[in-house]
């Protein structure tokens, strides 16, 4: 009888909190079962929408968004004592863009400023410096939905616990363990639909269990995750707890629908169907009237709308363009000529942001989203091969990573190609380097993070996307810097113009720049995922030395910068490379690595270089850095090399280095096509 009138008065209890939406049961329990006209603290992109769903990324940029409990919880009894027993209950759902995105992460943090958090994988609550310091004092756990190698992502739909760190201290692909049999059912996070998530921690074993379901589903009896780890070593006294989401320019939402806390007790159990509802994922279903005359309506609207675009098109040649049958399956990624135009008002000089060997560079702004974007207009003569290269530049869209400057489309126009990218505010990392437009010069720090950064987004291309590519253009004019500094590999498609035959006729290129290009190019002329490497790695000489591949000293002779390095390492003066304008600020053994590893990337031997996955262990201090020895890499076996004319990057060159090699250049060597 008394527990009945307990759980009764229990449920009473319950239902009036969750009539008010909101309520917060003391500072020691609340429940939020949707957030129209609650007490919450936002930041950043994050907003409440009519229904009362949090959106924590409501942008087209690429922003971070902040949802705090108000006020700070008391996880200590004192200071001094142990964090106590905690859970944690939420409702979320993700919409997915067409592209893959980040996910967000739920917190327990010292203080509600991220001013110094960064976005994507980072979640808006780290950064790249701060990765496991403990004076972090942040318990996370995130729900993530790509795959970062970098960060020792398990797949691209997983739940992990995050403790300092944004490399997850245990993590599981999203799912739960079915109650009846015991056996693993795996969830997809970004079908759209909305899920729980159930985060419990005991003061009395340290242990955090972590669990989810979809919404119809009550709390599954295994936890996903399960970990022992003594949190009264990371959670300070008075802590803020909230939701953080840092996704790209994509507009994938990150929805909180309800919310629940309990310290010392359990969380309050989410009621459903007191939780908003999600918007749709794809077009409404039509009522039926609708069925029958909508088709006849549009019919008519489209057919009129179609010979009016149709008549103007005609009587407006400026702004005509080249459109076949089999482009409407790549619709979404074809611009049209008149944005393009408008955008970079008329492909004016003022918005020239340089010249390079296709083509020029143009700075613009999409009229309807804002974005800005960078054009590449490419003049080309022929049109076989048209379609293999839009089917391959539109895949090779699809790439998402943090270090790749995104290809957002293109377009066509006879005898022009334009190529469109997502703008990169700080230009290109040569400019820097190689002290033009009085760029202030790199500090160690950014120049070694950049290293870091390229090798993550090679590795990326070449084995862990769907098809393995190949970039060919490794150079620091294609590295892009954005608006935080961070490092992209840019100028993706561009080799493939040659493939299919859509550039030049008459003097054939050789894919790439010269000094950039792996020796055996000369003879196989087959890129592969090691000609890249090779690149690679005189781009890591070039940025640690803040030298150009090649020079020209007092002698007028050409200089290679692998060769004045080797030659400094085995005089056992490789600290004498290192760009004088650092004056001597920098670390010296990551300055090591970096130059035994650009010397080992740009091995002539093929065979000797590492992959790129190696590279990145070296540099992630996951591997033993690598041995330099005579054997490996010696001054006889190169002058050999040089004296056989296998060297291509011995040859003389007329003095404009960033232009590219053509076989009249190659030829005089006789290691042209
Ligand atoms: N997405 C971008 N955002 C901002 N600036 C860019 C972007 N893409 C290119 N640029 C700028 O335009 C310049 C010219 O680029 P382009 O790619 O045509 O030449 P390149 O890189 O010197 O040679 P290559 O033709 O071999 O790529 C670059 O040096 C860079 O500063
Ligand atoms: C929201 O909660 C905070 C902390 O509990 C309180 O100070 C503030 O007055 C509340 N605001 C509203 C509008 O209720
Ligand atoms: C947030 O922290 C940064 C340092 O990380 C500090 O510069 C800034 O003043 C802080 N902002 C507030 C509002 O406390
Ligand atoms: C950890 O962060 C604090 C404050 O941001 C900083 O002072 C300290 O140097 C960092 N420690 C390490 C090991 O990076
Ligand atoms: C997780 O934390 C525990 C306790 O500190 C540690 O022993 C373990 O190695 C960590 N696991 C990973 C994968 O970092
Ligand atoms: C999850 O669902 C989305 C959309 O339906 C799909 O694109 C994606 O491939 C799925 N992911 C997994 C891991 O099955
Ligand atoms: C975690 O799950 C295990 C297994 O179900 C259970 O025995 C344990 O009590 C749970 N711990 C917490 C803190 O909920
Ligand atoms: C966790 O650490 C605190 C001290 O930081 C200690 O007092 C407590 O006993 C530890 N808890 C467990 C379960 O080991
Ligand atoms: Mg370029």
């Amino acid at each position: 009888m008394k527990a009945m009138s307990s759980s009764l008065l229990c449920a009473i209890f319950t239902s009036v909190l969750c009539f008010a939406t909101i309520a917060a049961g003391g500072d020691d329990q609340f429940l939020f079962s949707g957030f129209a006209g609650a007490n919450i603290t936002l930041d950043g992109v994050a907003t409440i929408t009519p229904d009362g769903l949090v959106d924590l990324t409501n942008a087209h940029e690429r922003l971070i968004g902040h949802m705090f409990y108000p006020t700070a919880l008391h996880f200590r009894k004192s200071p001094n004592s142990i964090v106590q027993s905690f859970s944690v209950s939420f409702a979320f759902g993700i919409h997915p863009n067409y592209r893959p995105s980040q996910g967000f992460a739920f917190f327990i943090a010292k203080s509600m400023n991220f001013s110094s958090a960064i976005d994507l994988q980072y979640f808006g609550i780290f950064n790249t410096m701060n990765q496991g310091n403990l004076s972090n004092h942040i318990f996370a756990i995130e729900i993530d939905t790509l795959l970062n190698s970098e960060l020792r992502d398990i797949d691209a739909n997983h739940i992990g616990i995050d403790i300092n760190s944004v490399i997850s201290n245990e993590s599981h692909t999203a799912g739960f363990y079915d109650d009846n049999n015991g056996l693993f059912n795996p969830l997809n996070l970004t079908t759209g639909e909305a899920m729980l998530v159930w985060i419990d921690y005991s003061e009395e074993t340290s242990q955090i269990n972590v669990s989810m379901s979809s919404l119809y589903m009550s709390k599954p009896g295994r936890p996903l995750i399960s970990t022992i780890y003594n949190l009264s070593t990371v959670i300070t006294e008075v802590a803020y707890l909230g939701f953080a989401s840092g996704a790209g320019k994509d507009n994938t939402r990150h929805y909180i629908l309800g919310w629940s806390f309990g310290m010392n007790r359990p969380a309050p159990i989410i009621d459903i169907r007191k939780l908003p509802k999600l918007p749709r994922v794809g077009p409404k279903p039509q009522p039926k009237v609708l069925v029958v005359v909508l088709p006849i309506a549009t019919g008519t609207l489209v057919f009129t709308v179609g010979l009016t675009v149709f008549l103007l098109v005609r009587r407006n040649k400026k702004y005509a363009e080249l459109r076949e049958d089999w482009e409407t399956e790549f619709g979404p990624h074809r611009f049209s000529y008149k944005d393009l135009y408008y955008s970079t008002g008329g492909f004016k000089t003022k918005n020239l942001l340089g010249v390079g060997g296709f083509g020029r560079v143009y700075k613009g702004m999409l009229p309807k989203s804002n974005v800005e974007i960078a054009v590449k207009r490419v003049s080309h003569e022929s049109k076989q091969g048209m379609k293999e290269f839009v089917a391959e530049i539109v895949s090779i869209g699809r790439l998402q990573h943090r270090n790749i400057a995104h290809l957002l489309g293109y377009c066509r126009r006879k005898g022009e190609l334009f190529l469109v990218y997502e703008y990169m505010p700080n230009g290109s990392l040569d400019k820097y380097l190689h002290s033009q437009d009085n760029k202030p010069t790199l500090s160690w720090p950014h120049r070694f993070q950049i290293i870091k950064g390229i090798a993550s987004g090679l590795l990326y291309l070449h084995e862990e996307w769907e098809k393995v590519v190949i970039h060919r253009d490794i150079k620091a004019s294609n590295i892009l810097l954005d608006n935080e500094m961070n490092a992209r590999l840019g100028d993706f498609g561009l080799a493939r113009l040659y493939d299919h035959g859509l550039v030049d006729s008459s003097t054939t290129h050789v894919v790439g720049t010269i000094g950039y290009l792996a020796p055996e190019l000369a003879c196989t002329r087959k890129a592969t995922p090691l000609t890249d490497v090779f690149s690679f790695g005189i781009f890591i000489l070039e940025v640690v030395c803040g030298r150009r591949p090649i020079r020209q000293n007092a002698q007028e002779k050409q200089v290679m910068l692998v060769d004045w390095v080797l030659e400094h390492w085995h005089n056992r003066t490789i600290t004498d490379t290192v760009d004088a304008a650092l004056h001597g600020d920098y670390n010296v053994s990551e300055a090591c690595l970096a130059l035994k590893l650009g010397l080992l990337c740009s091995h002539p031997f093929v065979d000797r270089r590492p992959t790129m996955r190696q590279v990145v262990k070296y540099l992630e201090g996951d591997a033993e850095s690598p041995e330099l020895t005579p054997t490996h890499m010696n001054f006889e076996m190169l002058a050999m090399m040089q004296n056989e004319g296998f060297d291509p990057y011995i040859m003389s060159y007329p003095s404009s280095m960033t232009s590219h090699g053509s076989v009249s250049d190659i030829s005089t060597t006789g290691t042209g096509r």
